[in-house]
């Protein structure tokens, strides 16, 4: 039974690297400050490398990104600096590598070729070159339609008003980063607010950008262009979205508890905690600060109980790459877990929807699958079966969390997937089993 074999050992520790979204942005605006941008805390893993080497073949000097978090200085070409690849880009698995150099080079006059791995080539590429070719991008599908590969030939481009179907930051990031280097004006609304981490370094950088999220209105945010923006000094937070794994590993163990040091709990990010609250865990934040307008508090959780919940579309966004962690959480909660409004999860690194109700089917749990989402019902059986990843790191981590803890006998099939954006993730696991006697 839970908490009752020993004495609790004390709570355990755990940094996590850093945030992922605000990595790419860091690197991306960094490039196109004026000046040189100081950066530390950078996510070494293999989506950030991507960025990095993106825009190295567009004639920035960036260094490897270091995998200790030590800081490097990135000297920026100015906004419209930026040289054509010699060769075509490739964004490997990170369509947010992609999603945000399409938008970058619209405003730049310069022809690129993007490509991706095969799950990057089958997720929708529409979403954003329909708004930019609207504005006078020009895009070539040199596959399929609305996929990668895509050639780019940027530049004239007109001003940006566009309401965007999805609440998408790729999308919302895209179009005010088109605006950047085309230097043209941007209004973007969405149907819910989504992660707002390039409007918060905008203004950091001393643009003239403008959020409006009022009750009953769709969230707008409105740039003006400006000549040039500041370069950045910034230690990038731990991310949110790789903490999710260890707040629900210190949720599920049967004793001890976890502290998660110096993560982003950008309310547009950290929807996840009050999904747990209500499912009854308490789930403390601890020394608060602001870093680039970016809060961040170190996480706390214990071994609970928890019970089933529901989370609409509304909730959705602020906890869009966390429904993998939920699902697994709610495969050990009391009752029943309904989660809907999540059809954006079709597209993600893998059809996560899709993922999730065949893995937990194949471990044992009662689950079943939406258009839209799951209804996962939880129970105290021990889990047993293999996992496929399809190449998904949330997945394998989301899966690695249930296979960590006593009880279980899983198998996750591609455990190297993590190292997309958690590295040390399976060392980390593994420090923590052991310093919790599990
Ligand atoms: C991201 C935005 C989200 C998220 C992705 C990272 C970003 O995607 O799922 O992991 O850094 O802007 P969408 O914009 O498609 O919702």
């Amino acid at each position: 039974m839970r908490g009752r074999t020993a004495p609790a050992p004390d709570l355990i520790e755990i940094r996590v690297p850093g945030d992922k979204s605000i990595t790419h942005r860091a690197l991306i605006l960094a490039s196109l400050a004026q000046g040189t941008s100081i950066l530390s805390g950078l996510l070494p893993g293999e989506d950030a490398q991507r960025t990095a080497a993106a825009l190295r073949a567009m004639g920035i000097q960036v260094p490897v990104v270091p995998s200790d978090g030590s800081q490097i200085a990135i000297a920026g070409h100015g906004l419209r600096g930026l040289r054509s690849p010699a060769e075509v880009i490739d964004c490997g698995n990170s369509g947010t590598t992609a999603r945000l150099l399409l938008g970058l080079l619209s405003g730049l006059e310069l022809t690129a070729t993007l490509t991706g791995d095969d799950s990057l080539r089958s997720r929708p590429m529409r979403r954003v070159t329909q708004p930019l070719a609207a504005v006078g991008a020009k895009f070539e599908e040199l596959g399929e339609p609305d996929r990668l590969p895509i050639r780019v030939t940027g530049g004239g481009l007109r001003k940006i008003e566009y309401d965007s179907p999805h609440a998408s930051a790729q999308i919302k990031s895209a179009l005010l980063l088109a605006g950047l280097t085309a230097g043209v004006r941007v209004s973007v609304t969405e149907p819910i607010l989504s992660r707002d981490h390039t409007e918060r370094m905008l203004r950091a950088m001393g643009a003239d950008l403008v959020s409006y999220n009022h009750p009953g209105e769709r969230p707008r945010v409105v740039l003006n262009p400006p000549e040039f923006l500041d370069p950045l000094r910034l230690h990038v937070p731990g991310d949110y979205s790789s903490a999710a794994f260890f707040l629900a590993f210190g949720l599920l163990a049967p004793r001890g508890g976890v502290r998660v040091r110096g993560v982003g709990v950008n309310p547009t990010r950290a929807g996840l905690s009050n999904v747990l609250r209500r499912m009854g865990a308490l789930v403390e934040e601890l020394d608060p600060c602001l870093v680039c307008d970016e809060p961040v508090a170190d996480l706390v959780v214990t071994p609970t109980r928890l019970r089933g919940t529901e989370v609409g579309a509304d909730e959705v966004p602020a906890l869009i790459d966390e429904i993998p962690v939920l699902a697994v959480l709610a495969a050990r909660a009391e009752g029943e877990t309904v989660i809907t409004g999540a059809r954006e999860l079709r597209v993600k690194e893998s059809d996560r929807i899709a993922a999730l109700a065949s893995n937990l089917a194949a471990i044992g749990v009662d689950v079943e699958e939406l258009d839209d989402g799951l209804v996962i019902r939880g129970s105290d059986a021990p889990l047993t079966g293999r996992v496929r990843c399809f190449n998904d790191h949330r997945i394998a981590m989301a899966f690695g969390v249930l296979a960590a803890l006593p009880g279980n006998e899983i198998e996750v099939d591609e455990p190297a997937c993590a190292n997309i954006s958690f590295p040390t993730f399976w060392d980390q696991l593994a420090g923590a089993v052991e310093q919790l006697q599990l």
